[in-house]
């Protein structure tokens, strides 16, 4: 099927991350949140990204009001009901989402293919609570979403092969590489980048070495662009805990258990860079 109209739920990092370079790749794309104070902060964050584009000369003023002519935030699920494709990218909450899957499918065009960016949590489950399950996916996306090259297509047991193909000509026109995985916790990247992350927590709580040297170490041993603690303030350390949590309920196995010091600084309230509090003080940085 051929995607025209898109659909974003959630206007947070992903979701608007996501809605730009949707709009970007010339597609008629509406963002929803929950209330007028984050709806205008994700959509100043897509109107934002668009203006650096433009004072960097990566694109030009016509450019940016063609993107901007193409996007537009709602507060009001009922705008979806045309939409082909709903992006769904609110927080990693399973009832939450199925919930939201639920009032999706009963608004959106019964054809229209449903999924969602969630990094970890069963996509089964959110289709389970609809009557398209074939329609649904995983559309995975990595931070930031107008960089990261990456898309992770998840297939359930029941997603058919015309929704993955459709999926994958979507993800190709945003310039974007697709890679299928099966619904699995953590698919394919999140199952290996999260025990690195939490090894890296443990060599520190273990005092092995300082957090600036496991970074310098992995930044300029390995070739990565983040070491683990500048990595985990990026992604957050709640979201990396949720990750955690999922592949753990899943593969019992101490390699995926979140060590105690990522709990206690979530339960602490150290998100990381969204906060402005985490391994690194990101506010003194
Ligand atoms: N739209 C388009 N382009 C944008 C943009 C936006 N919204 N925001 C930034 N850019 C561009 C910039 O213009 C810049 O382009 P230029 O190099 O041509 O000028 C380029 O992106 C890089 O931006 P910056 O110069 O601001 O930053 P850095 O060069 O320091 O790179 C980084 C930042 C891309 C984040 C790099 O450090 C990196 O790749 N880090 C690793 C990120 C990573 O591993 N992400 C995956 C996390 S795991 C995940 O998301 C899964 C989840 O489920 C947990």
């Amino acid at each position: 099927m051929a995607i025209k109209k898109v659909g974003v739920v959630g206007g947070g990092l992903m979701g608007s991350g996501i809605a730009q370079i949707s709009a970007q790749s010339g597609y008629d794309t509406i963002m929803l949140e929950v209330n007028q104070e984050l709806l205008d902060k994700g959509v100043d964050r897509v109107h934002g990204a668009w203006s650096m584009l433009h004072g960097k000369g990566k694109i030009t003023e016509e450019q940016v009001g063609e993107y901007r002519g193409r996007f537009r935030g709602t507060l009001d699920l009922a705008e979806f009901a045309d939409r082909d494709l709903v992006i769904e990218a609110i927080i990693e909450n399973l009832d939450q989402k199925r919930s939201l899957f639920e009032r999706l499918d009963a608004t959106v065009q019964p054809d229209a293919l449903l999924v969602s960016n969630t990094s970890s949590l069963p996509i089964i489950e959110m289709a389970a609570v609809t009557k398209r399950q074939g329609r649904v996916a995983g559309l995975h996306f990595f931070n930031p979403a107008p960089v990261m090259k990456l898309v992770e297509i998840v297939r359930t047991i029941s997603t058919t092969d015309e929704t993955v193909e459709t999926l994958r000509d979507f993800a190709r026109s945003l310039g974007k590489t697709p890679i299928v995985a099966k619904d699995t916790a953590g698919f394919v990247v999140n199952f290996l980048l999260i025990p690195y992350m939490l090894s890296a927590i443990r060599m520190y709580e273990h005092g092995l070495a300082s957090r600036e040297d496991i970074d310098t170490g992995m930044k300029l041993g390995c070739g990565y662009p983040m070491g683990p603690f500048e990595l985990l303030d990026y992604v957050g350390l709640d979201t990396t805990l949720y990750a955690a949590e999922a592949i753990y309920a899943e593969y019992p196995d101490p390699t995926y258990a979140p060590p105690t010091l990522l709990r206690r600084m979530v339960q602490s309230g150290r998100y990381g860079k969204k906060n402005g509090r985490g391994f690194y003080n990101l506010d003194e940085r």
